[in-house]
């Protein structure tokens, strides 16, 4: 099975210059929670973004057109087929996100209350997709997150 989890803000920015437009420690927290002891897919550019070696405690997969040794790399129908076996987190960025919405059958999807200005990433609108959301949490701005935020869980 196929799911993905994102965090965009109002208008559906997810990221700028190479990285994440805000800094929300409860939403990372948040990301943690859904991800641990699972096997994420990311594309390169945020495997890049990423401190060397990943994401800890959780499979490490990359996209990308060039083999690499430093982490394992799959192509779309080799994620596709493995997530035929176990459930598979769909972690970015934009490129990635393209790529598997129409595959999906779940999204974690937070919300960040404020308007990135000149943006260079977005999630895929998922409006028209058949998307159900199934719960919904708000969450005010704790001492380490910059805005307030709304945790989503969507079901196709
Ligand atoms: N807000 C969030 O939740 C969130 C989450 C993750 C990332 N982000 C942000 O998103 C931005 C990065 O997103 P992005 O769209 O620029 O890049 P990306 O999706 O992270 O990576 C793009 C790369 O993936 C590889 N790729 C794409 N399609 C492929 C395919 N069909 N087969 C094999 N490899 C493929 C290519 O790598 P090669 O060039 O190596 O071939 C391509 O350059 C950053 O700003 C990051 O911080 C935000």
């Amino acid at each position: 099975m196929l799911s993905m989890i994102y965090a965009c803000d109002l208008k559906g920015a997810i990221g700028k210059d190479g990285d994440l437009p805000w800094k929300q420690s409860s939403d990372l927290q948040h990301f943690k929670r859904i991800t641990i002891r699972k096997t994420v897919v990311m594309g390169r550019k945020t495997w890049d973004s990423l401190p060397s070696g990943g994401l800890p405690k959780r499979r490490n997969i990359v996209m990308s057109r060039t083999q690499r040794q430093d982490v394992e790399v799959m192509d779309f129908e080799q994620v596709l087929e493995l997530s035929q076996n176990e459930e598979i987190i769909i972690i970015g960025g934009g490129e990635i996100y393209s790529l598997f919405i129409d595959h999906c059958k779940e999204i974690h999807r937070t919300i960040i209350h404020t308007e990135v200005e000149d943006a260079d990433t977005h999630a895929p609108d998922i409006s028209q997709l058949g998307y159900v959301l199934i719960g919904e949490k708000h969450h005010p701005a704790g001492p380490k997150d910059q805005h307030p935020m709304t945790f989503q869980h969507w079901i196709c």
